[in-house]
């Protein structure tokens, strides 16, 4: 069991838990993520890690209720515990393994869309805590929808905030930010590192092609097992299969085929649009979730 040490609402329908998990603590690292379960028939819920603290042996979600499950999740309280939390899953960011001078060389953006904004903190976390400056945008619908500020602003080198309505920090989207800060102001950047709602990592990568500024996206599609046996997960990048569960969740955006990854999304979630993935995807459909047969 995996008791909660804290759980807190950080905005609507936007809920945050520390959870212990002391291997998972140990070992996790930027990039990756862990799938949690309520009770053994619970649905398997994977989920970016926000942040870690190897020594109390804890992890940090962030999620948003989107349907029963995680409805079911944000009703625990600190002394409930997950049935299972597995992880960490998934490739750790790039940079985690480059050389560090490499990555000190480069400057980054990092954009953070909505809930998308927690797996973007432990990133600017790692960039802070091996003493690289970087720019982050943190985008949000409206005032009471921003998460992590306070957070980010003690280890971003500068921090953009964003609302759609303009209620708070500048006014538009994430990319009139990005435009901005490149078109208008100058800036420079050798790297952007974009996560959140996949019509967001659409445009960016849209519009970071046109600057030609190099982007990764975290792409977060339907998972099952999360270890690269059901094929829920499948994308198309580079015009090559890939599972985001294994293969990634960050991938090079703009290789990412986006418009499939969102027709995906919304087919897998009918029995009858699996049955099509199946016959469309023919043997390279690996089925193993056991919602197909
Ligand atoms: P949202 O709809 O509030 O969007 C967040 C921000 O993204 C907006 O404020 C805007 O700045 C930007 N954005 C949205 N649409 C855009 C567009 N067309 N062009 C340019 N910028 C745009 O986000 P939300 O409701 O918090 O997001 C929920 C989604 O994020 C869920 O689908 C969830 O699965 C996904 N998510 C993704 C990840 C990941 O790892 N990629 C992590 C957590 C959540
Ligand atoms: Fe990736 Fe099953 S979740 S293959």
């Amino acid at each position: 069991m995996y008791r909660i040490v804290k759980a807190e609402k950080l905005a609507e329908k936007i809920y945050q838990m520390i959870v212990e998990a002391p291997r998972v603590a140990r070992a996790c690292e930027p990039g990756e993520f862990v799938i949690v379960r309520i009770d053994e028939r619970g649905e398997r819920i994977p989920l970016t890690i926000c942040d870690y603290d190897r020594e109390a042996g804890t992890v940090t979600i962030v999620f948003q209720t989107v349907g029963a499950s995680t409805e079911r999740m944000a009703r625990l309280q600190a002394g409930d515990a997950f049935r299972d939390l597995v992880g960490p899953l998934g490739q750790p960011s790039e940079f985690a393994h480059e050389p560090i001078e490499e990555v000190r060389s480069r400057k980054y953006l990092f954009v953070g869309g909505g809930v998308g904004t927690a797996p973007v903190y432990p990133q600017v976390k790692w960039m802070h805590e091996h003493g690289i400056d970087v720019d982050v945008i943190i985008g949000a619908k409206s005032k009471e929808l921003v998460i992590l500020e306070e957070q980010m602003k003690a280890v971003a080198g500068n921090l953009y905030v964003t609302t759609d309505d303009g209620s708070y920090g500048r006014s538009g989207m994430v990319t009139e930010v990005i435009r901005d800060l490149v078109q208008n102001q100058g800036r420079h950047y050798d790297v952007c590192v974009a996560i959140g709602p996949m019509i967001m990592m659409k445009f960016t990568c849209l519009l970071t092609k046109e600057l030609g500024l190099k982007t990764i996206v975290s792409m977060n599609p339907v998972m099952v097992d999360g270890t690269g046996m059901c094929g829920a997960c499948r994308l198309s990048v580079g015009g090559e299969v890939k599972f985001a569960c294994v293969d990634g969740p960050e991938f090079d955006g703009h290789l990412v085929n986006f418009d499939e990854a969102m027709k995906r999304q919304q087919i897998y979630r009918t029995e009858e649009g699996r049955a099509m993935l199946r016959e469309q995807e023919g043997e390279t459909h690996h089925g193993g979730c056991g919602h197909c047969d």
